[in-house]
């Protein structure tokens, strides 16, 4: 029965262009790489001389893709961009920690010094509109056209990394932060069948599986992956008008809705191990692997992290939407920038139009767990869950992700993160929705 849920939840794949399609459309005429572009009509002997492209030079890239699954992402990017552009140097600057936790400190002072990296990875929506406002990263209008523009790139998307007409990012990829991934035999054992359809309903889920001998029902991280599980107990109560409303200006968090979301993520927190501030994800996430938790809320590099840890889908782990928000998509998306001063800007946008390309997003989104945010690659290339993901994005409600960049800034994201880890240790509703509702005071505009 359970499982008969998981797969409606799930849905079929949808058909799309084979990627085989695209390669030429991924050439850009600005750079100077072969890319694969053009080669259709080429003989056997000139495919066999064609001579690695590229600008040439070190290519600098800053994520936070340093370990894990994250890092095997991030590796498959490297090495599609080794194979079109060998004649650039990619130099990982990756710095560990999810959600960028360390890693936007490091990039906010190399910034400000003048010394940034030649691309950096950045969160389409108010993230990305911190450094368009600080004038750190210009416009990328042309590597955005030649890879196709809004016939490839979804116009919802592309509307979030516009500015005055100006595009300022390539986007990688979308992931959707309001996902269960929970442990099929601990669910199993304490006789727990169909998803719960609200927060009420899996409270009482988590108190069977308490029952059933296993003391940490929820697994959970330091505090940004709090504030990710609080913002999808935020959307689950407030519905995602009432979620979406909490973004726009002079919008009230003081409410009735917002203190039910916090008396609710108590409760879930009841159920729930102790972390301290720097856990990472994974850990988590590797928690209901091993059966010591029965679920992680956790955005969808998670499913990567499942499948390299050999595990199945299905038999070993299931997954649904947090409990209350099914048929909404809180969506954020990864781009990579193009920074003012970079040393060496055709290098970065070799790095961009690899990005970019339908081989690249394949290659990246398969061995990270989100979805291309190309609309034409072809879902039929992804396991099962990549293909439900790319069902839900067209027909689900789209709701944007605080805890990674897509709602609020990074001002305001500091201040969320500060109130919620506060929460942790005091368990005060009342002083969490005061500090919330400060916060979007101050920067709700
Ligand atoms: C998000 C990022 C994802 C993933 C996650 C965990 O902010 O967009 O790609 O890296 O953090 O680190």
């Amino acid at each position: 029965m359970f499982v008969m849920r998981r797969r409606a939840f799930i849905s079929t794949g949808i058909a799309g262009l084979g990627v085989s399609a695209l390669v030429g459309c991924t050439t850009s005429e600005t750079t100077t790489g072969p890319q694969g572009g053009g080669s259709a009509a080429a003989g056997p002997e000139q495919e066999a001389k064609s001579v690695p492209g590229g600008a040439g030079g070190k290519v600098g890239v800053f994520t936070w893709w340093a370990d894990g699954s994250e890092k095997l992402g991030l590796e498959a990017l490297q090495k599609e961009f080794k194979s079109q552009f060998g004649k650039d140097e990619f130099v990982n600057l990756a710095v560990a920690g999810g959600a960028g936790s360390n890693a936007k400190a490091k990039l906010a002072s190399d910034l400000a010094n003048n010394n940034p990296p030649d691309s950096f990875q950045g969160h389409a929506g108010a993230e990305l509109l911190d450094y368009i406002g600080k004038d750190q990263i210009v416009p990328v209008d042309d590597v955005i056209a030649d890879l196709g523009g809004s016939d490839v790139f979804p116009q919802n998307l592309l509307d979030r990394i516009t500015v005055k007409g100006s595009i300022y990012s390539v986007p990688s990829n979308i992931h959707r932060a309001n996902v269960v991934w929970a442990n099929v035999e601990v669910l199993e054992k304490a006789g727990v069948g169909d998803p719960p359809t609200d927060l009420a309903g899996w409270l009482d889920a988590m108190d069977a599986v308490k029952s059933s001998g296993v003391s940490t029902p929820l697994a959970t991280g330091g505090s940004w992956t709090q504030v990710h599980l609080f913002e999808t107990v935020l959307l689950s109560t407030l519905g995602a008008d009432g979620y979406s409303a909490l973004f726009e200006p002079g919008a009230k968090w003081d409410s009735a809705e917002v203190t039910q979301a916090a008396d609710s993520y108590k409760s879930m927190l009841e159920f729930a191990n102790t972390a301290s501030d720097g856990d990472d994800w994974p850990p988590a996430t590797d928690a209901v692997i091993a059966g010591k938790a029965a679920y992680n809320v956790m955005g969808d590099w998670a499913v990567a992290e499942f499948t390299s840890k050999k595990q199945k889908e299905g038999t070993d782990y299931t997954y649904f939407p947090v409990p209350g928000t099914d048929g909404v998509f809180d969506f954020l998306a990864d781009s990579f920038t193009l920074p003012r001063g970079a040393n060496n800007p055709a290098g970065a946008k070799d790095w961009l139009m690899l990005v970019g390309s339908a081989e690249g997003q394949l290659a990246f989104n398969l061995a990270k767990g989100s979805i291309p945010a190309r609309t034409d690659v072809a879902a039929d290339e992804f396991p099962a869950y990549q293909q439900s993901a790319m069902e839900s994005f067209k027909s689900d409600t789209i709701v944007s992700s605080i805890a990674h960049g897509a709602a609020v800034n990074q001002a305001w994201l500091s201040e969320i993160t500060t109130a919620i880890s506060k929460f942790y240790g005091s368990k005060d509703t009342a002083t969490l929705v005061e500090d919330l509702a400060a916060a979007a005071d101050k920067n709700a505009g």
